[in-house]
């Protein structure tokens, strides 16, 4: 089955094209006009993605060397994300099922993060634990199925991604900073600088905590300091988030006894968080998964992804499928 997949949760645009479980292509248009407002703005987004959907199709398309009219099946972001964003999305993709006369299903963005492990070997067998960490969610997550996930730990505030952006912003680096701090901590000694990580009860996490105290740091330091010392805040920075990500995982392996490990979303781009989990699983014994980037940040091919184990165990969406704008309204 010919599956056409399309993401539009956030500030990337992405279409993507499966041979039932084989990605053929995708393309992802990352949008700009945030980068002056040091965050997504919404109403930029959705009319970002209104402009960006029908080329970026176009695009995966002709890379797949399929035509608009092979398509037999549509898979699209349902929820969680930006209301507007999504409505792009669910739109364009109820629209040409309808023209085109085939199914189409909503997928959940946080379970297609999930499924990035799928879309290319080694493959994960269920059920494995996976950790999550993008711009908006911090998630342990239990996947015994495609579609049967249980999230048995998150963030209480800041997403893992939020915390790197906020105090990449408040170090003077321009949004997104993540993978800024990632590049200047690779010359910097992350034990320079000591910041706190919070107790947080259970397998949840918080980093707002970590949020103040760079902040507070960063004014009493001053600039200056900080310009000149840049490369040991981030890597101290980096070290702190990685630390505070790994103690829960390695707590959620050892309470699930789950030794199949996976990384998911944009944060798992981060070079201290890669090396950390692979030096950690060593002496854990785990296996550790971790999908090709272009497949960690937001992108079509997972939704493809998610798309292809959706149909085949027989979901279908309708018309009248509403977006959803978090996570708990995808459980109502
Ligand atoms: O998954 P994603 O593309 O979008 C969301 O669904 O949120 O994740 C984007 C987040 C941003 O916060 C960005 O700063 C962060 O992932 N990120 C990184 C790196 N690359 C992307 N954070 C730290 N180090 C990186 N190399
Ligand atoms: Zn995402």
């Amino acid at each position: 089955m010919l599956l056409l997949a399309l993401e539009t949760s956030c500030d990337d645009t992405g279409a993507a094209v499966f041979d039932g479980p084989r990605l053929l292509a995708q393309a992802t248009a990352s949008q700009t006009v945030h980068e002056d407002w040091g965050g997504v703005v919404p109403e930029l987004a959705s009319r970002a993605h209104q402009q960006a959907i029908l080329p970026t199709v176009q695009r995966a398309l002709r890379l797949a060397g399929k035509a608009l009219t092979d398509i037999e099946a549509i898979a699209y972001t349902q929820g969680p994300g930006l209301l507007g964003a999504l409505l792009v999305g669910q739109s364009f993709a109820k629209g040409l099922a309808l023209g085109l006369g085939v199914p189409l299903v909503g997928i959940d963005h946080m379970k297609a993060h999930v499924l990035a492990n799928f879309i290319d070997e080694p493959q994960p067998p269920f059920p494995f634990l996976c950790l999550t960490v993008s711009g908006g969610h911090t998630q342990l997550v239990v996947a015994r199925g495609p579609e049967a996930m249980e999230v048995i730990g998150q963030t209480r505030d800041d997403a893992a991604g939020e915390a790197f952006d906020k105090c990449a912003k408040m170090l003077g680096l321009p949004y997104p900073g993540g993978p800024l701090i990632d590049k200047h901590a690779a010359a910097g000694n992350p034990e320079a600088f000591a910041f706190p990580i919070a107790e947080m009860p259970g397998l949840d996490y918080s980093f707002s905590g970590l949020k103040t105290a760079v902040r507070n740091f960063a004014e009493r330091q001053g600039p200056a300091f900080i310009q000149q010392h840049l490369a040991d805040v981030c890597a101290s920075v980096q070290a702190t988030i990685v630390k505070t990500l790994l103690q829960k995982l390695a707590r959620a392996a050892a309470e699930t006894g789950l030794r199949h490990i996976a990384l998911a979303g944009g944060v798992a781009a981060n070079k201290g968080l890669r090396i950390g989990l692979k030096t950690l699983a060593v002496q854990k014994g785990w296996q550790v998964y971790i999908p090709e980037l272009a497949y960690c940040t937001d992108n079509a091919a997972m939704i493809g992804m998610a798309g292809y184990f959706a149909l085949q165990g027989g979901r279908r969406g309708t018309l009248a499928d509403k977006p959803f704008v978090s996570g708990e309204e995808a459980l109502v």
